[in-house]
């Protein structure tokens, strides 16, 4: 039975979604955490519908049968299937971005670029939600094939700076813009590269508005979790102890209480 007591899932194809626990770490510090990472498969944004569905499908039905009381699910590139995948399982589907079109609204401006995987960009999710939540700003995206893989093995940064300015100068070349949306999960992760290849630019993480959404959702349910010390429970398709290294260099240290299982 869900109760306030249930954790949050999270799903995402690899660790890429540890951007959006960090969101929720500060948002709802009281809450235990379910994380799917399926790194056996990622990246994700090259793949088909068809196939994206299936394994996200997995993925959801997994946290659900353990019990999650809502999912964040932490992946834009699967965002897009949000409409099939809320008829597959009953538990509430908060998806990333659908949230990060809340931060455009926050902004003044006319344009906004979004740097993403190729199944998001194609699939014009990022454009549909910023016209409805910010209407009449122009959005201008760009589609990786190699930045969330790059991201997903701790590549070096000149791999990763090498890949991020193929694309943003593909991206600066459309628009001259000054907003610039990290439509993937594993992107956030790599901030300070972005950052140090092109300081003018304002990158946004939309992970805190999908938090705060979970939040708006917990708080309407009534299922905020009572102050206790919140677990994060790892689940991979891969390597654990890859990925128990990934959620150190991202300041996940022993404050919190982590386990890790692989699938
Ligand atoms: N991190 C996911 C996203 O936000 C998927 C990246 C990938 O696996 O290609 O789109």
């Amino acid at each position: 039975m869900i109760d306030f007591k249930s954790p949050i899932g999270v799903a995402d194809s690899g660790v890429g979604g540890l951007s959006v626990v960090r969101a929720l770490r500060s948002e709802l510090p009281h809450e235990d955490i379910l994380y799917f990472g399926d790194t056996a498969n990622c990246p994700y944004g090259n793949k088909t519908e068809e196939h994206l569905l299936m394994l996200s499908g997995n993925m959801l039905s997994f946290l659900e049968k353990r019990n999650a009381k809502c999912i964040a699910l932490a992946c834009n590139t699967t965002s897009a299937l949000a409409p099939q995948l809320r008829m597959r399982i009953k538990t509430p589907i908060i998806t990333i971005a659908e949230c990060a079109a809340n931060a455009v609204s926050e902004l003044d401006v006319s344009a906004v670029g979004v740097i993403a995987t190729k199944f998001t960009i194609a699939g014009g999710i990022y454009n549909r939600c910023i016209q409805s939540a910010a209407p009449g700003v122009a959005v201008y995206g760009i589609g990786s094939a190699n930045l969330a893989s790059l991201v997903e093995r701790g590549a070096p940064d000149a791999e990763i700076d090498s890949e991020i300015r193929l694309c943003m100068d593909q991206l600066l070349k459309n628009a001259p813009l000054k907003d610039v949306i990290l439509g993937c999960t594993h992107y956030p992760l790599v901030m300070s590269r972005f950052m140090a290849c092109y300081p003018e630019l304002n990158f946004i993480d939309p992970a805190p508005q999908q938090a705060i959404a979970l939040r708006k959702h917990l708080q309407a349910e009534d299922l905020l979790a009572k102050p206790h010390r919140a677990k994060l429970t790892i689940f991979t398709t891969g390597d654990t102890e890859a990925f128990r290294a990934v959620c150190k260099e991202n300041g996940f240290d022993d404050t919190y209480d982590m386990e890790f299982f692989h699938i």
